[in-house]
């Protein structure tokens, strides 16, 4: 089903970390909304459309709760848009355009596996996304283990531990964990995929080790995005089967076709 607008009631948010908020907002798909799934993204905005920022901000989905209805957001505050987001309190409401873009294909990601362990490597708030991952992949019956590489001290992993086998944190600091970057502790060849999300220069790393073990690996990208939608053609990339939107034919892509 395609995106739809939808002006959400804020339930919660909350600062969990310096800069680091999460928003729960009710989705009610009882009421026709569709239902999103890991990996996609709204673009949501709280602020009329003759004040800035111009463009609405696109976050992806870092849970879902089907039975209470709700969305949740992981959201970095960084500037004018993102502050906006964090100062909505509870009963509050904000527009929501979503879900947009492909996600994962958790079907296939499970057949691949066929019963081996599956990598899920995020960097910094590209963790966001790979809860709702975990999720969905944990219920289908896959086994999982969770690579997260952060500046100095990691947020929100205790969500995580339902849904992983293992959990393993590197920080850039050394303050917790192994000290230096994640892709120095993951080794691909151990498992039948690897899912990662995170500043790019991680995920470039990431696919090469995928790359030289030769192990699937699905990247899921960020960029800045006007509509969201597939229309404006302001998120394209360059991949090695042509010109692609980040935002309708991603954000998920095989590493393989996005990075050398
Ligand atoms: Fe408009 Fe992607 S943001 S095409």
């Amino acid at each position: 089903m395609s995106a739809v607008k939808f002006q959400a009631e804020v339930l919660e948010n909350l600062c969990i970390a310096p800069d680091i908020c999460r928003m729960t907002v009710r989705w009610p798909v009882s009421a026709g909304l569709p239902a999103p799934h890991a990996g996609q993204f709204y673009m949501l905005r709280s602020w009329a459309f003759d004040e800035t920022p111009m463009l609405s901000r696109p976050i992806s989905v870092h849970d879902y709760d089907a039975e209470k209805e709700t969305l949740t957001f992981l959201y970095q505050v960084k500037r004018e848009g993102t502050e906006k987001l964090k100062a909505l309190e509870a009963g509050q409401s904000l527009s929501l355009t979503g879900p947009c873009g492909n996600g994962f294909d958790t079907a296939e990601i499970v057949r691949t596996a066929a019963g081996r362990p599956v990598a899920v490597v995020g960097g910094g708030i590209g963790t966001a996304p790979l809860l709702l991952l975990c999720r969905e992949l944990s219920a289908a019956g896959c086994k999982l283990e969770l690579y997260c590489g952060f500046r100095d001290q990691p947020y929100g992993l205790e969500e995580f531990l339902p849904y992983c086998a293992a959990v393993s944190v590197a920080t850039d600091s050394g303050a917790v964990g192994y000290h230096g970057l994640v892709t120095e502790i993951l080794h691909p060849e151990q498992f039948a995929a690897v899912l990662t999300c995170g500043p790019m220069v991680m995920m470039r790393g990431v696919a090469k080790l995928c790359d030289a073990a030769g192990v699937p690996c699905l990247a899921s990208l960020e960029r800045k995005m006007a509509c969201g939608l597939g229309a404006c053609l302001g998120c394209t990339c360059h991949t090695k089967v042509g010109a692609k939107t980040v935002c309708k034919d991603g954000p998920v892509f095989p590493a393989e076709e996005v990075f050398e």
